[in-house]
């Protein structure tokens, strides 16, 4: 069973797209045979992992988020069948995972339907066909450099490189246009919350089909807008303003995760339901202080106001970013990436003693602006940085921790990166 890479100096490498092939292609052959070469039937795929700068438990609030694509990606070799069997092999885990398209259902895994890490991939090809798509099943194997656990949209990454992939062997034509790519985002969204049963929004599989190399994106979570104002791609030039991007993941085990997600997300439910609103969106900043008066009554623990005053400030604060981003003033976002981190931490209450530390040190370090990016309760930390205090950030986090007695953080740079699409 084959480890995620990290180097001796503790950064988790990206394979070169050739090498993430060749990879895939190997495990394809030792699992279902034929030539790892180049078997014409075999094709590969593949799909990155994500940061979201900012805008975070907005999404299932029909607010905004801003994400990048990551230069790790997971990697695909398919071979479609002419039944409705699946059969997948990963260099991540042991034996053969197995099913039929026919046991595949919108059950979240009880109900005697599929689970376990296929459920991500055959969930895909289920919802493709609930979508009225002829897709049959197939032989897959997949190999990954997307850090696992570690809130960087590994499984969105299965999904959508399975999804680019069956767009590509049936003809969909789904993958060539951005109306196209969210129904492959819509298909991954429905195998992950129905069929995986995780609850979560679209951020993930968003950022993996629909952003751009050398762009963030900034999404739009409200209900009914076509996609080109869902998804609107902003420059996001760091390098030639002398800045990089920085994410630690502090490797801190991931803390009651599914359960706390899915109570973050009832209680916004709840507070808009309180509040006579559709959506969290729907109260604006302007209307804050007169949602939380409402609120009041219904709230003896304060909890449902802090939630409220997280999700409204959070989406003003990513429309502010993407003005920045847009006149070029990334060294302003710094600040706004901190108070984004602050009110998770003290309003959304979904950050743990790794992720402040993480965020403490790197700003303590020079950083322009640090925060958690996705869901939290463990994960990693992005730090906004000028080219010439990267090594200096990294240290002092990697010293912070150790000080702590943590296990020692691992790093990697987020250049923004490739979406999901045919790599060889
Ligand atoms: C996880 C979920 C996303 C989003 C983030 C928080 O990454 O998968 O849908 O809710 O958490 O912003």
């Amino acid at each position: 069973m084959g480890a995620q890479p990290v180097d001796d100096a503790g950064w988790h490498v990206a394979w070169s797209p050739a090498e993430g092939a060749r990879r895939a292609r190997d495990v394809f052959a030792r699992a279902f045979g034929g030539d790892p070469a180049g078997d014409p039937v075999v094709g590969v795929w593949s799909a990155p992992g994500r940061v979201n700068l900012i805008g975070e438990h907005t999404d299932y609030n029909a607010g905004l988020c801003l994400p990048t694509a990551l230069p790790h990606r997971t990697y695909v070799a398919l071979r479609p069948r002419t039944d409705d069997v699946v059969r997948l092999a990963s260099a991540q885990a042991d034996g053969l995972w197995e099913a039929d398209l026919a046991d595949v259902g919108a059950d979240g895994g009880a109900a005697g339907g599929v689970s376990g890490w296929g459920a991500y991939l055959a969930g895909v090809a289920w919802a493709l066909r609930e979508a009225g798509h002829a897709v049959g099943g197939f032989d897959a194997a997949v190999d990954s450099c997307v850090p696992f656990g570690a809130s960087l949209s590994s499984s969105a990454a299965l999904e959508s490189a399975v999804a680019v992939a069956l767009d590509d062997v049936h003809g969909l034509g789904l993958g060539g246009s951005v109306a196209g790519r969210s129904r492959l985002v819509e298909a991954s969204v429905r195998a992950e919350n129905d069929v995986a049963g995780a609850a979560t929004g679209g951020l993930d599989q968003s950022a993996s089909l629909l952003c751009r190399a050398g762009e963030a994106l900034l999404l739009d979570f409200r209900a009914g807008l076509p996609p080109e104002e869902h998804a609107v791609p902003l420059p996001w030039d760091l390098a030639s303003a002398g800045l990089a991007l920085l994410a630690v993941d502090t490797r801190a085990p991931h803390r009651l995760v599914d359960g706390q997600y899915a109570a973050r997300r009832a209680s916004c439910e709840r507070a808009a339901a309180l509040l006579g609103r559709d959506s969290l969106r729907d109260v604006g900043p302007v209307a804050l202080d007169d949602a939380l008066a409402a609120l009041a009554p219904h709230d003896p623990d304060g909890v449902l106001r802090r939630r409220v005053r997280h999700v409204v400030t959070e989406t003003a604060r990513t429309a502010d970013v993407a003005e920045l981003v847009r006149a070029g003033a990334y060294e302003q976002v710094g600040p706004l990436m901190t108070a984004s981190h602050v009110s998770l931490r003290d309003d959304f209450e979904v950050t743990v003693p790794e992720l402040d530390l993480a965020v403490d040190a790197s700003v303590a370090a020079g950083a322009l602006g640090a925060r958690m990016t996705g869901g939290g309760f463990g994960g990693s930390t992005l730090a906004l940085v000028r080219d010439v205090d990267v090594d200096a950030v990294v240290a002092h986090v990697r010293a912070a921790f150790a000080d702590a007695g943590l296990a020692a953080p691992a790093f990697l740079l987020a250049p923004p990166s490739a979406p999901a699409g045919r790599t060889d």
